[in-house]
């Protein structure tokens, strides 16, 4: 694997290797994404591969324009062409009937795909320099963390991939927002980037998936994702059960938490091996970048466990406790 550098010279590079059927890891505003050419089957199969994600977990396709997604879905159904007017370039995932050359690996045999279109200068200039539509999924092995920077990329997928594009750290930090407009109604299916609030703006009667009540529609919406090697407890604020006070007490746990008054008295409790804060100013936008790269470095110290607060769910406090639950053991009781 090698270290790719914004240089146009580089840009170039990154889409050729693509163009040839190669593995590039891409930066975005959300989170890195494993690229590959997405009329390429091969190419599209050692994305699963490198990932080791099953085939039924299908993949967006990321596309420089609205102009090149037509090429790849249907803009026909509701709500499809002025949501990419408005969000796009940007972190909105939208889910559509799919145009008939788009391999059947990329959508899991299902007659829908989803598209993007990033909102990361080097990014969409290697899409276009390429000149084909680019599947990509994060790039971080399957159920594991999601990258945010170079540097977790190269951890997680290494020797497996042969370039990554370092474009520094992500913006936003979470993923994109996934919309599917290709049912009945307009549902998300994964909150992320975007917030819910400004879709219900276009979309006044937007579903939101309710994993209490529903099967999932796909795997991203699969309870556990997102894991850290270690179990993750998720904790009302304020509120940490007793038990897992007592673990505390072996100093065994490290805490990700949200506020600095929070933060301030575990650390004065001395009770945990690292205190994390998502945001000492309580700002989810700021929890949301912080989010990924905190949970690499809780993952990476010496404690047992990782006790995590929810936040407010709003904004993209919503994206955040989702990811959060799905890395939980304790699910249903915070
Ligand atoms: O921000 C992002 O979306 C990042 C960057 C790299 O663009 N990508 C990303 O990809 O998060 P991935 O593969 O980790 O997540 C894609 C999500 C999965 O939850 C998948 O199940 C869902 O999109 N998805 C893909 N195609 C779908 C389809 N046809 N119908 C429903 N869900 C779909
Ligand atoms: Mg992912």
């Amino acid at each position: 694997m090698k270290i790719l550098s914004s240089s146009d010279n580089d840009l170039r590079r990154a889409a050729r290797a693509i163009a040839e059927g190669k593995l590039v890891a891409l930066p975005t505003e959300t989170v890195y994404g494993l690229a590959a050419d997405a009329g390429n089957r091969r190419a599209v199969a050692a994305v699963f591969a490198a990932k080791e994600r099953p085939s039924f977990d299908p993949l967006i396709v990321h596309v420089p324009s609205v102009e090149e997604a037509r090429k790849v879905a249907d803009f026909s159904v509701p709500y499809a062409e002025a949501l990419a007017r408005r969000f796009w370039p940007g972190p909105l995932t939208l889910v559509l009937p799919k145009q008939d050359w788009v391999p059947g690996l990329i959508t899991s045999d299902l007659p829908s795909v989803a598209v993007r279109c990033p909102a990361h200068e080097l990014t969409r200039r290697v899409i276009e320099y390429a000149g084909v539509p680019v599947a990509a999924p994060s790039a971080n092995p399957f159920g594991r963390i999601s990258p945010t920077t170079a540097e977790h990329v190269a951890a997680g997928l290494g020797e497996r991939i042969d370039y990554i594009l370092d474009g520094g750290e992500c913006r936003l930090g979470v993923e994109s927002t996934v919309l599917d407009l290709s049912g009945d109604d307009p549902m998300v299916l994964r909150p992320g980037g975007l917030s819910v609030e400004s879709l219900q703006e276009c979309i006044p009667d937007l579903q939101l998936f309710d994993r209490s009540t529903s099967s999932p529609k796909a795997p991203g919406q699969l309870p556990s994702h997102y894991a850290p090697r270690k179990d993750l407890y998720l904790y009302r604020q304020g509120g940490l059960p007793a038990a897992i006070r007592a673990s505390a007490k072996q100093r065994a746990v490290s805490a990700l938490c949200f506020g600095k008054e929070e933060a301030s008295s575990l650390i004065d409790e001395g009770l945990c091996v690292e205190v994390l804060d998502l945001s000492p100013e309580q700002d989810p936008v700021q929890a949301a970048a912080n989010l990924f790269a905190h949970l690499h470095r809780l993952e990476a110290d010496s404690s047992r466990r990782i006790l995590a607060a929810r936040l407010p769910e709003q904004g993209l406090g919503r994206a955040v406790n989702d990811r959060l639950y799905k890395a939980s053991v304790n699910k249903g009781e915070a």
